[in-house]
């Protein structure tokens, strides 16, 4: 697949899907999955990596065992949990054999799985996975909205006297996030991609920003795991020596203001992780 062979009928079919999430099993071809995979997956990717490389920051190791890619589409999530940790094998599992086709790896046949990933799905779910009960640990990543980010909540209340917390929470406790507020980060494209014409063209034509890349995620282990300080949510608002941030610790989720006299404004960005003095 290149830039010239983009169908622009599949994909602005398939992005009035997800907008609309209308029920049903829409991959139609193996060429919808590759203009996907080639587009709206790549900024998924670019997503998984913002949140592998926190896995990374806060020293979290995948548990042994295959990785489950669960509502696998093209693939892509699962591909990048693997290469990032060096993990095999690769399962797939999703409603549609096209997308089990084209995502590769082996078919799952229900085996429990050390690491699930799950990306993208949960608007589309009417129940969660039972395969998460088996699972060791849990990589979970939907798009920033409002609405993803408190779906993802909810699950991460079902789920969290189970498993522990790696991330985003510093902290098992209930979710402090309430009224207008949610629990989202911004990702960052790889660089070259804002000046490359390709990718502005793209982005032109699908209507999306690429500079703004919203997520939200969790990650949970059953092995024991803590983490200390406090998380910066959103995007920290900048004025003239200090700065006001959403953050989220076991006390609650509460609007802060750091003066740059604690430390350096540059260093805090959304996601950051905070010691408060
Ligand atoms: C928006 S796509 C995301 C694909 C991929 N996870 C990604 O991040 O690019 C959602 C995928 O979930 C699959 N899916 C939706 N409901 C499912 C279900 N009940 N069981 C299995 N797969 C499902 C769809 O077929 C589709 O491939």
């Amino acid at each position: 697949m290149n830039w010239d062979q983009l169908d622009w009928h599949i994909l602005d079919r398939l992005r009035e899907q997800f907008l609309r999430g209308a029920p049903g099993d829409y991959w139609r071809s193996a060429a919808d999955l590759a203009n996907y995979d080639f587009t709206f997956a790549q900024r998924i990717g670019w997503k998984w990596d913002a949140v592998l490389a926190e896995l990374d920051r806060l020293g979290w190791r995948p548990p042994p065992g295959p990785v489950l890619d669960w509502g696998c589409g093209s693939g892509i999530a699962g591909r990048r949990v693997c290469e990032h940790f060096g993990l095999a094998p690769r399962r797939v599992f999703d409603r549609s054999t096209l997308a089990m086709e084209f995502a590769g790896g082996e078919r799952w046949r229900g085996q429990p799985p050390g690491v699930l990933v799950l990306s993208h799905v949960l608007n589309e779910l009417r129940e969660l996975p039972a395969v998460i009960e088996q699972a060791e640990a849990i990589l979970w990543v939907e798009p920033g909205t409002f609405a993803d980010s408190r779906a993802l909540i909810a699950v991460r209340e079902t789920l969290r006297d189970r498993f522990h917390i790696v991330a985003p929470c510093t902290h098992r406790a209930p979710c402090g996030m309430t009224g207008s507020d949610w629990c989202h980060f911004f990702a960052e494209p790889p660089k070259g991609v804002l000046a490359d014409p390709n990718w502005v063209r793209f982005a032109q034509r699908a209507g999306i920003d690429l500079r703004s890349l919203p997520y939200s995620y969790l990650v949970l282990d059953r092995r024991p795991f803590a983490v200390d300080g406090a998380r910066v949510i959103g995007e920290p608002r900048r004025y003239k020596g200090y700065a006001k941030a959403l953050l989220c610790e076991a006390t609650g989720v509460r609007d802060t203001m750091i003066q740059k006299r604690d430390r350096s404004l540059k260093t805090i960005r959304s996601g950051t992780l905070l010691t408060l003095p």
